[in-house]
């Protein structure tokens, strides 16, 4: 699959639920809502059969969001499942990190199951080290467990552990310099990422945003020039660097301010209520739903609706443009 733009399409990123046990302030909207009904979110099954489709035009990569994923009844099961899709080579999970450090019922942590059940990488949601900017960010006094959980996850032994750090002046812009000690120390991989429009627009404000080339020069001061190494690429747009004395290597996911963010995009996303999504930054959304509830749909339609997508994926995002956003980022999943 390949769109108007050259961007080859290999990269789905499914979100299995809009709940979650935490309640980011720049994930969710201020009001509280409602979630969504059962009978709305994809059912296993449909979100396989979507899977399966996909795989079969060129999707090899699968990252698993939420809301929180762990917090879906029977995801193990589904993780159990997607590795026996064919064409799918590499299974990556977004997760806050607080339940990975749960036992399942066969004395397990999550974390190990999810990598017994052949997920590579891991992408934790870590902010902040202070407990109290965590409970006031996350509105939940989860720092402890969400460290426990990547501390479960270093014991699995994943390939790759990331950490998300997204940047907001004065809630962490004067602890970066610990979150990367802390990466360090535990040889996790540290992504900044600038604050985006998704959800909200109330807590993106020139008062709350700090650009990702701003947090690197606050970085650099200490820790002396980063040395450029474009060669290294992971599956989305961060830019990495390397710290001089440490060698260690340090990302940066700047959406507002880069203007070639968009130029590799590789990634559709579908909505845990089934709709495909050919751009985070964009309101285009398509309904899959319909087609996989109706019964004389068959793959071949849903292959179709795949095409008419990629179709439509736009050259690059919106969120400069003073994006308005029409839906909440826990319901597209990151
Ligand atoms: N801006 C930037 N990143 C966000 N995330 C969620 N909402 C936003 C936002 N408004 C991040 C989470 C997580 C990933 C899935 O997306 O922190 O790491
Ligand atoms: Fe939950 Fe992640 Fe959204 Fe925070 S950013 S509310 S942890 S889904």
């Amino acid at each position: 699959m390949e769109d108007h733009y050259g961007h080859r399409i290999s990269y789905l990123r499914v979100s299995v639920t809009d709940r979650c046990n935490e309640r980011c302030q720049y994930c969710m909207p201020q009001e509280e809502q409602e979630w969504l009904a059962r009978d709305d979110v994809l059912s296993y099954e449909e979100m396989l059969r979507v899977i399966r489709v996909g795989a079969r035009m060129g999707i090899s990569k699968l990252r698993v969001t939420g809301g929180e994923p762990l917090t879906r009844r029977n995801i193990l099961w589904f993780f159990e499942e997607l590795q026996k899709v064919e064409g799918i080579t590499d299974i990556g999970i977004s997760t806050n990190g607080t339940l990975l450090d749960r036992v399942t019922e066969d004395g397990r942590t999550t974390a190990q199951a999810l990598k017994d059940a052949g997920v590579r990488t891991v992408n934790v949601s870590l902010d902040t080290l202070n407990p109290e900017a965590y409970a006031q960010t996350t509105g939940r006094d989860y720092l402890d467990r969400a460290i426990a959980g990547i501390d479960a996850a270093r014991d699995a032994g994943f390939e790759r552990i990331k950490i998300n750090t997204v940047l907001m002046r004065h809630k962490n812009e004067h602890e970066l310099w610990d979150i990367v000690d802390f990466a360090r120390e535990r040889d996790l991989l540290l992504r900044f990422i600038e604050l985006m429009p998704v959800s909200t627009t109330q807590v993106l404000t020139e008062e709350n945003f700090l650009a990702s080339g701003e947090a690197k020069k606050i970085l650099e001061y200490r820790l002396g020039d980063f040395i450029p190494r474009p060669e290294i690429r992971t599956n989305g747009p961060a830019s990495y660097y390397e710290v001089p004395e440490t060698g260690q290597i340090l990302g940066f996911i700047g959406a507002m301010t880069n203007f070639h963010f968009c130029e590799t995009c590789n990634k559709l996303r579908l909505t845990c209520e089934g709709k495909l999504r050919p751009c985070l930054g964009s309101h285009l959304e398509f309904d899959m739903r319909e087609i996989l509830r109706n019964p004389d749909m068959t793959d071949e339609d849903v292959a179709k609706f795949f095409l008419e997508v990629v179709d439509r994926k736009p050259e690059q995002h919106e969120f400069r443009e003073n994006y308005q956003p029409g839906r909440k980022m826990i319901a597209i999943g990151g």
